[in-house]
C-alpha cells in the first residue's frame, strides 16, 4: 500500500497510532499545502464535503484554524457544544456517533477522557480526529514539529525543555520526541507527573529513535544546551487547585533569566493561550527567539493536512 493510501479513513486520535514515517509524511503534506497557500493555489480538495466539529472545552486556534482549513478545502463545517445539542439532555454518545456520521465525513473533538473519543470512533465509520483531550494534543504537536522543522532545519538530535502542565501538551511532545529523535526534557515540581500510558510509551519508542525523554524537577537541567524551550500553563482547562498550581510551578518561568541556561540561539514556543508573569514573561513572547505565532499558523496547514489525508 502506497503511503497515501494508508491514511484514508483513519481516525486521529494520538500521535501514538502513528509511526514516524507516517507522521514526516503529514509533515510534508503541511508543508506543501502550506506553500499552495501563500501563493494563493486553490486546493479544495475535500469539495462538497462536511465536517462536525464538537468543541466540550474553550478554544481559539482549534477552531479557527480547524474552520480556516476546512473553507481553504472546499468542505463545510459545522461547529456545536455538547450544551446546545441533545447530548445536554442524556442522549449517548454512541447514537450522536452514529447520527453524525450519516451526515459528516469527518467529526473533529475537543473533549475532556481520550475513551470519549475512542467512543465516537468505535460508533463512526469516517475519521475522528482529536482536537485535544486531557491525554493528548495531536495537532498540536504536529504544528509544533513543522514549525521545529522550518526554524532548524531538523526534529531528530534537536533538545526540547518544556515547562508546564505535564498534560495533553506536554505528553504530545513527549510522543513525538520518543518517535522523531528529539531529546525531551520536562520540568515539573514534585507531585506531578505525565501520564503513565505515556512514560511507558516513551520508554518502549525513545530507544528506537534514540531520544531521551526525560522528567526533572531541575529548570537548568532541562534548559542547558537546549534547541526549544517551550512553555505552557500550569492550570489545564479542567484541571483542579489553579492557585496551588501556580504557586507550585512558579519556580519554572521562562523569563530573561533563564532562557539564557538555553542555547542563545533557541527557539521559544507556547502552543497558547498563554498567561503572561506565570510560565513566561511577555519580553519573551514578544522577544526575538519567539515563534508562538508561526505555530499557531501551523495549527492551520498540519490540520489541513490531516483533513485531507484521512477524510475518505
Ligand atoms: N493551542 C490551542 O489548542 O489553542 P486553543 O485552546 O485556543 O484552541
Ligand atoms: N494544556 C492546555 C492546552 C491548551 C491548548 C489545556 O489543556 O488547557
Amino acid at each position: 500500500m502506497g503511503m497515501r493510501e494508508r491514511f484514508r479513513g483513519r481516525d486521529f486520535l494520538t500521535l501514538m497510532d502513528y509511526t514516524p514515517r507516517e507522521i514526516e509524511y503529514i509533515l510534508d503534506v503541511s508543508a506543501e499545502l502550506k506553500r499552495m497557500w501563500m501563493r494563493r493555489e486553490p486546493h479544495e480538495y475535500l469539495k462538497g464535503r462536511t465536517i462536525a466539529m464538537i468543541f466540550e472545552k474553550h478554544s481559539t486556534r482549534t477552531r479557527f484554524s480547524f474552520q480556516a482549513a476546512i473553507a481553504h478545502l472546499g468542505a463545510q463545517s459545522f461547529y456545536a457544544t455538547p450544551a446546545q445539542m441533545q447530548l445536554a439532555r442524556g442522549e449517548p454518545i454512541k447514537d450522536t456517533a452514529r447520527v453524525i456520521d450519516r451526515y459528516c465525513d469527518a467529526l473533529v473533538i475537543r473533549t475532556y477522557g481520550q475513551e470519549i473519543v475512542e467512543e465516537y470512533a468505535e460508533y463512526m465509520v469516517h475519521p475522528v480526529i482529536n482536537a485535544l483531550t486531557d491525554l493528548t494534543h495531536p495537532c498540536q504537536g504536529l504544528a509544533d514539529m513543522l514549525t521545529i522543522r522550518e526554524h532548524k532545519g531538523r526534529i531528530k538530535g534537536l533538545k526540547l525543555a518544556y515547562v508546564g502542565d505535564p498534560w495533553n501538551v506536554c505528553q504530545t511532545l513527549m510522543v513525538c520526541g520518543s518517535l522523531l529523535g528529539m531529546d525531551v526534557y520536562v520540568a515539573i515540581p514534585e507531585g506531578y507527573q505525565p501520564a503513565k500510558v505515556i512514560l511507558d510509551f516513551c520508554e518502549e519508542h525513545a530507544p528506537e529513535s534514540g531520544a531521551q525523554v526525560v522528567v526533572t524537577h531541575d529548570l537548568e537541567e532541562a534548559l542547558r544546551d537546549a534547541d526549544v524551550v517551550y512553555a505552557n500553563t500550569s492550570h489545564s482547562m479542567g484541571q483542579p487547585d489553579i492557585e496551588k498550581r501556580k504557586r507550585d510551578f512558579a519556580p519554572y518561568q521562562i523569563n530573561a533569566e533563564t532562557i539564557k541556561m538555553a542555547k542563545p540561539d533557541a527557539i521559544f514556543m507556547h502552543c497558547l493561550p498563554a498567561y503572561r508573569g506565570e510560565e513566561v514573561t511577555d519580553d519573551i513572547i514578544e522577544g526575538p527567539q519567539s515563534v508562538v505565532f508561526d505555530q499557531a499558523e501551523n495549527r492551520m496547514h498540519t490540520e489541513k493536512a490531516v483533513l485531507a489525508l484521512v477524510v475518505p
